[in-house]
């Protein structure tokens, strides 16, 4: 009999769900019920090992020609990602997390010897059989796919939180360079606002999902200009291949916010993205600046994210941040007193004076409509027009805090809609 082992990693390859089983924290029964089972065929392997490839066999029999073990070289997919398949962030592909990256990890087994045997020298008998006949417990039980998520979550989620705080301090640079916190705020905003809450399946529902980088969706009229945003961060999407479009996109808009001023948003991560642009939203779910009925319309629009008349004011309130420019959305003059020197290219028309500062000028400039040279928009002044947003807008025009408060929380909310996330909780950087 082989000598005890309590370390099943060091047999069972890494992923498997037996070493997931080892690595988590807090099994549950049905967990703790695969550690003994493991950990008792590694105290006899020989017997055992016989047992298990036979009963590997008979499964792949009884279940016939259509099914493949997942982890083998000619196998389909069985798990999606989408069920939280673990991919990030072992891969350093462009869609790191996604389905593709998933698929193209599969493809790439198929020219190589599966996984088990590239990480263990001299895998026995028993480790090739268990792994098999754990691999397919976990294709073929929902319970067991859940199992294999949240070992490795918690392992994953400190290597995630490292490459976003490295992104997220490379986005500080950038805002510091080229002061380009309110186009990065619009970027976040216009990659989660296609959301529509009536549509359950991801990614037709739309929302945070990185669809905003591919270029059909860029060249919606609503998205005139955000092509600039997306080559502003490109480089920290290259250095931090990790972190998804999905996520990157947020944790910019995010960061704008707070480093313009603005409120601490509490934000999580873990993001999947897309990956083709086939999965872009239709043109047409981002408001409308200036339509025949601008309360009914944001009503529209933002009840199908999701989101209520307190969030559709709050949110509005980023226009603190930024300029319109006729030659991007056709709102806006030319250039102002505000903007004709910049920051950053100049021109455009501001809403508050101080466009590069979060703070709540936006309601006090929109209510007093003083200055000729602040825009404000029809969907903008309905925000003191209609009664149920005006108590909002009043409020927010007379209490920062109160504006700031509101602020991070519907920030929060819009930075999730339609998005799915790769680990359980998703990651939190605080
Ligand atoms: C309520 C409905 C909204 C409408 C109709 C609207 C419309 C517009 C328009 C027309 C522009 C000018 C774009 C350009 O010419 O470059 C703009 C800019 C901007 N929007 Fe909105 N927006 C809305 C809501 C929001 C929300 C919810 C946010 C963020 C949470 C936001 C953030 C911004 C920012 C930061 C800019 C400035 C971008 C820049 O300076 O490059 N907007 N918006």
């Amino acid at each position: 009999m082989a000598a005890k082992r309590t370390d099943t990693n060091v047999l069972l390859p890494r992923g498997s769900i037996g070493s997931r089983v080892e690595r988590g924290k807090g099994d549950c029964e049905w967990a703790q019920g695969v550690k003994r089972y493991v950990w008792r065929i590694e105290t006899s392997r020989a017997p055992f090992s016989l047992f298990f490839l036979s009963l590997t066999n008979a499964a792949k029999f009884a279940i016939g020609p259509p099914f493949h073990f997942p982890n083998r070289a000619s196998s389909k997919p069985l798990l999606s990602p989408a069920a939280g398949a673990p991919t990030w962030p072992s891969t350093t592909s462009s869609a790191a997390g996604s389905p593709a990256a998933h698929r193209s990890t599969l493809s790439a087994a198929s020219s190589t010897p599966p996984r088990y045997r590239r990480l263990l020298p001299s895998p026995s008998p028993t480790a090739l059989a268990v792994t098999e006949v754990l691999d397919f417990v976990r294709a073929s039980f929902p319970a067991a796919q859940e199992l294999g998520q949240h070992p490795l979550s918690s392992a994953a989620a400190g290597d995630a939180a490292a490459e976003l705080r490295g992104a997220r301090e490379d986005v500080r640079q950038l805002l510091k360079a080229t002061s380009c916190h309110p186009i990065l705020v619009r970027l976040g905003w216009h990659d989660s606002g296609t959301y529509d809450k009536n549509m359950a399946e991801w990614p037709k529902c739309g929302g945070a999902n990185g669809s905003l980088r591919f270029e059909v969706e860029l060249k919606h009229g609503a998205n005139a200009g955000l092509v600039n945003a997306l080559k502003l961060i490109q480089p920290i999407k290259d250095k931090f291949s990790g972190v998804t479009y999905a996520d990157l996109f947020q944790l910019a808009s995010a960061t704008a916010i707070e480093e313009a001023g603005g409120p601490k948003i509490p934000m999580i991560y873990g993001r999947v993205d897309v990956t083709a642009p086939e999965q872009c939203p239709p043109e047409g779910r981002l408001p409308a600046a200036g339509p025949p009925s601008p309360a009914e319309h944001l009503r529209e629009v933002f009840y199908r994210m999701g989101l209520n008349d307190k969030e559709i004011v709050a949110l509005s309130g980023a226009h603190t941040l930024g300029r319109a420019r006729p030659e991007r959305s056709g709102w806006g003059k030319p250039e102002t007193k505000y903007t004709k020197d910049g920051p950053g290219a100049p021109g455009g028309q501001s809403w508050t004076s101080q466009w590069l500062k979060f703070d709540n000028s936006y309601f006090k400039a929109i209510k007093e409509r003083r200055d000729e040279d602040l825009l404000v928009l029809p969907t903008d002044a309905v925000l003191f027009e209609d009664s149920s947003f005006k108590i909002y807008a009043e409020k927010y025009a007379t209490d920062q805090d109160a504006f700031f408060e509101d602020y991070a929380e519907a920030h929060a909310k819009l930075s999730n809609l339609g998005a799915k996330f790769d680990l359980p909780k998703g990651v939190s950087l605080e």
